[in-house]
């Protein structure tokens, strides 16, 4: 992280220098990747800080620095989406849960995660701030959204972010900047550094954010001077790779481009393609090929194996996907978790033989699963220690031969454990087909995604 530095020297070495300080840097930041996802653990930044300056105009200097620089670039179509920390924090205090739930309510707002956010508030849908909380990752687009919060909420701090954002909208409009601002009130930053404006910039191609920044008033004070701050950075290889003049036609097609799950999911899939309305004939045609353009459409199947539509969604290649929420909880990512489509439902379960004592003894039981980060996950949120043991498919063999003291898998009818004499000790996590979006493609095409999703739920009733 560049910010905290940054403040950290502007608050001690930089302390006699007349306010306000504008810093910039160009450094290498490091990341700590895991697994094979795509990601860079080494990126160069470059980046610009507005130090002891507050208030609308510093925003907008900050916002019209970024601006400039995307454009001077040579970045053309970007988009900045602002939001504000204040509206998130306002609402979790106002609803006051522990700090567990914030955070985990965070986590869904962030990921839009509509399904899981619905089930989490669920207790508290008597509290307005619990509507307002749900409806924050369905809050991005243009001014328009402002109205809709100040419909849902009379929270004075919330109130306040709001006519704070308006101003600040129609001074980036005056300046010129107005076609690329959008606003997304579902901006929930995991830095919790970050007092009041937040932003990212999109450009086509990149799949995810290429400039991010906001306003930290609360920092520099952590290191002994209290001083409003605010600035960004931008990773410049991502950016310098996704140049209009230096994309590949694949990175600036315009097309809606769909990941859908091969196999366990296939057959609902398409046929709820059916039922939305769009001509699937090809698809249902059989034959090995695994693009197809729908007729009459600016849209593209790709057909791929689960874990690869995750993979294809998150770096932004295909723009939505159609996968089991188990894989979502196995393999992770950023992307946006936006429609549960309530088929393929089944359940992840606790299981072993009829009878046994999986907990009993002082042995670390063993666990064998194909689902290892699920399995760690559930037991870590119990805090106990389990072994894992990966197995690539059958896994109900694994505790019959003596391998394992229990399993963690898939259960939909629940015949495979009947029938080999086991049972489940504990459901783990309701699981069922879930819609993704990659998150500049949510920004860059939201009217056309907007559109697929209106579509799919359509035919869904039917
Ligand atoms: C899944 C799961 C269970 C079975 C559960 O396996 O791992 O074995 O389905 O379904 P049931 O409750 O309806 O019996 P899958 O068919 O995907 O095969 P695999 O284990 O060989 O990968």
């Amino acid at each position: 992280d560049n910010t905290t530095p940054i403040a950290r020297i502007a608050a001690t070495r930089l302390d006699d220098a007349a306010l306000p300080v504008r810093l910039y840097y160009s450094q290498k930041v490091f990341r700590s990747v895991s697994g094979d996802h795509g990601h860079k653990g080494e990126f160069l930044q470059v980046g610009a800080e507005l130090i002891g300056s507050d208030g609308l105009q510093a925003d907008v200097d900050i916002l019209s620095a970024a601006f400039e620089a995307l454009k001077n670039a040579g970045a053309t179509g970007f988009r900045v989406e602002i939001g504000h920390a204040e509206i998130y924090k306002a609402l979790i205090e106002t609803l006051g849960v522990d700090d567990m739930t914030a955070e985990t309510i965070r986590r869904l707002i962030e990921n839009k995660s509509f399904a899981a956010l619905g089930d989490i508030l669920a207790p508290y849908s008597a509290k307005p701030e619990a509507k307002a909380l749900y409806a924050m990752p369905q809050l991005f687009g243009g001014i328009e959204v402002l109205d809709e919060v100040e419909m849902l909420t009379g929270n004075v701090r919330v109130l306040g972010a709001v006519a704070y954002l308006r101003r600040l909208y129609a001074a980036l409009d005056s300046a010129g900047f107005g076609g690329a601002v959008m606003l997304d009130l579902g901006l929930v930053h995991e830095m919790d550094y970050y007092t009041g404006i937040i932003f990212r910039g999109y450009i086509g191609g990149a799949g995810g954010a290429i400039l991010a920044g906001g306003r930290y008033n609360a920092l520099c004070a952590k290191f002994g001077r209290d001083l409003p701050a605010g600035g960004f950075g931008i990773d410049v290889e991502s950016m310098a790779e996704n140049l209009s003049d230096q994309q590949t036609p694949a990175q600036t097609r315009d097309s809606v481009r769909i990941a859908l799950t091969k196999g366990r999911l296939e057959k609902k899939t398409l046929a709820l393609l059916k039922s939305s309305g769009y001509d699937i004939s090809e698809l249902e045609a059989g034959s090995r090929k695994l693009i197809f353009t729908l007729p009459d459409t600016n849209i593209e199947i790709v057909l791929a194996k689960a874990a690869d539509v995750i993979t294809y969604v998150e770096h932004g290649v295909c723009d939505m996907g159609v996968v089991g929420k188990d894989t979502i909880m196995e393999k992770g990512g950023s992307f946006y978790e936006m429609v549960d489509l309530g088929f393929g439902k089944c359940r992840f379960a606790l299981a072993t033989k009829k009878g046994k004592e999986v907990y009993s003894g002082y042995k670390t039981p063993v666990i064998a699963t194909k689902y290892p980060a699920v399995t760690r996950n559930f037991f870590a949120r119990r805090n106990m220690d389990v072994e894992t043991i990966k197995i690539e498919g059958s896994v109900e063999l694994a505790p019959l031969l003596d391998l394992a003291d229990a399993i963690v898998d898939i259960v939909e009818t629940g015949s495979t454990l009947r029938e080999n004499g086991l049972e489940v000790i504990e459901d783990v996590a309701p699981v069922s087909a879930r819609v993704i979006v990659n998150l500049a493609s949510a920004k860059m095409k939201k009217a056309a995604i907007e559109k697929v999703i209106a579509d799919l739920e359509a035919g869904l009733e039917k």
